[in-house]
């Protein structure tokens, strides 16, 4: 290739962890005039979500909807729940966590921090001897980022409602599925999940703007019991309204809400199971290329654990300034975006630039991530950055593999490696 020529013209690609690839159906069923807003065709779709959503969360229970991103998420979950001076325990893998519970700092709520880094899940051990010293019960709910999108690591949710189970402890279990909904499998009731938080840019393919609470009868308990809850975040008439205005506490977020049903039925289309396989195999398709980049080279993986690895997102080390030069040249030479890092180094040091992310996470399939692969690829090749061989071929056979597997499997059946 002549040097200095761009092949970045045609489909841009933003492969960062949210927000992710909006699909065509989803972008589609946006582009309308506002409806009415009072009676009519939005009105009866918006009723046909709730359950949608719910299948997607795996609860028989309830959700509230708010306009907002994440971070209105977690301060709903905390305002319908928590009162100032209450104390909330917090396992941290990375960035996210650590942000949760400083707003609830902020609200004036009291945080035990367990930090396990940023390349460690929790330690359930310690988790389990925490919460068992706390015979007074003062903790009154374990905040938990189920996939933190800053470091990749998925934690156990499971395992944190069992840790609650084994001293009798009656904190609510919160989670946030804000990275992981729709990518890593989650089931919000059979885990004893009281409140589960998520958001519409990820795994859910829609612009960002809307947040999700998801709540449990138990949760609903401490809500009520709470002195006073802000009006505009109360969960209440958002889960039960009376009037269609009292969902989103005001007036509707009426295009966000046609997205989300052109996405929810992309991802029921598909069938919970699916997605989740398919977000597994493009995942280890991903791992099996970065395992040969780095088996000659800076390349690592931040999370080596294979059972702790997000099918959502990838969190890598490259060094030096090594990433940052990465990501400007798939940007500028072929039109792919890439993600930084993120909670890895202090954004002004020099390390800063030796992080990045993938992000692999809903409206992704096999050819796309293959078109990422490829790009990383070229990229260290462009920048003479040191890799291993192999990369693309490692993940072609995954691939492969899984595709053989589908066409080999009778119509209906999903494969799981
Ligand atoms: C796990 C997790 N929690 C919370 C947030 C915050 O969400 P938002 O940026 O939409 O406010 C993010 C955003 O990336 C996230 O990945």
């Amino acid at each position: 290739m002549t040097a200095g020529v761009s092949l970045a013209a045609g489909r841009g690609y933003l492969a960062i962890p949210g927000p992710s690839v909006i699909p065509d159906a989803v972008l589609q069923a946006m582009h309308r005039p506002s409806p009415n807003i009072y009676a009519g065709e939005l009105v009866e779709m918006t009723a046909t979500l709730i359950p949608d959503l719910r299948r997607v969360a795996r609860t028989d229970h309830h959700v509230a909807i708010y306009i907002s991103n994440g971070h209105g998420a977690w301060e709903a979950a905390l305002q319908n729940t928590l009162k100032p001076g209450d104390t909330v325990l917090v396992a941290s893998s990375g960035r996210f966590a650590i942000g949760w519970s400083e707003m609830a700092e902020a609200l004036g709520i009291e945080v035990e921090l367990l930090d396990f880094g940023t390349g460690a899940p929790w330690d359930m051990d310690r988790i389990a001897s925490h919460l068992a010293a706390d015979t007074a019960h003062r903790i009154k709910a374990v905040l938990a980022v189920h996939v933190d999108t800053s470091s990749s690591i998925r934690n156990d949710v499971a395992a944190m409602r069992a840790a609650l189970e084994a001293c009798d402890h009656p904190a609510l279990l919160m989670a946030d599925c804000i990275a992981s909904l729709g990518c890593d499998r989650f089931e919000m009731d059979a885990w004893g999940v009281d409140v589960m938080v998520s958001a519409c840019q990820k795994g859910l393919m829609v612009p960002a703007g809307m947040g999700f609470v998801f709540f449990s009868p138990k949760a609903a308990e401490a809500r009520a019991r709470l002195p006073r809850v802000s009006r505009y975040w109360d969960w209440e008439p958002r889960a039960n309204p009376e009037e269609f205005y009292q969902y989103f506490g005001g007036t509707a977020p009426t295009h966000h809400l046609y997205g989300l049903r052109a996405a929810l039925d992309l991802i029921h289309g598909e069938g919970m199971e699916a997605v989740w396989a398919r977000h597994h195999h493009l995942a280890r398709a991903i791992w099996a290329a970065c395992g040969a980049w780095g088996a000659d080279g800076p390349l690592r993986m931040n999370v080596q654990d294979v059972a702790l690895r997000s099918n959502a997102v990838t969190s890598l080390h490259l060094g030096g300034d090594h990433a940052t030069r990465l990501r400007a040249w798939v940007e500028q030479t072929l039109g792919l975006t890439l993600g930084i890092g993120l909670g890895m180094a202090a954004p002004n040091s020099p390390e800063w630039h030796g992080f990045l992310r993938l992000g692999h996470m809903g409206h992704v399939n096999g050819q796309m991530i293959m078109g990422l692969l490829g790009g990383v690829d070229a990229g260290l090749k462009a920048l003479e950055i040191p890799h291993g061989s192999g990369a693309l071929e490692a993940a072609a056979s995954v691939i492969a593999v899984a595709g053989s597997t589908e066409t080999s499997a009778p119509s209906g059946l999903s494969c799981c490696g």
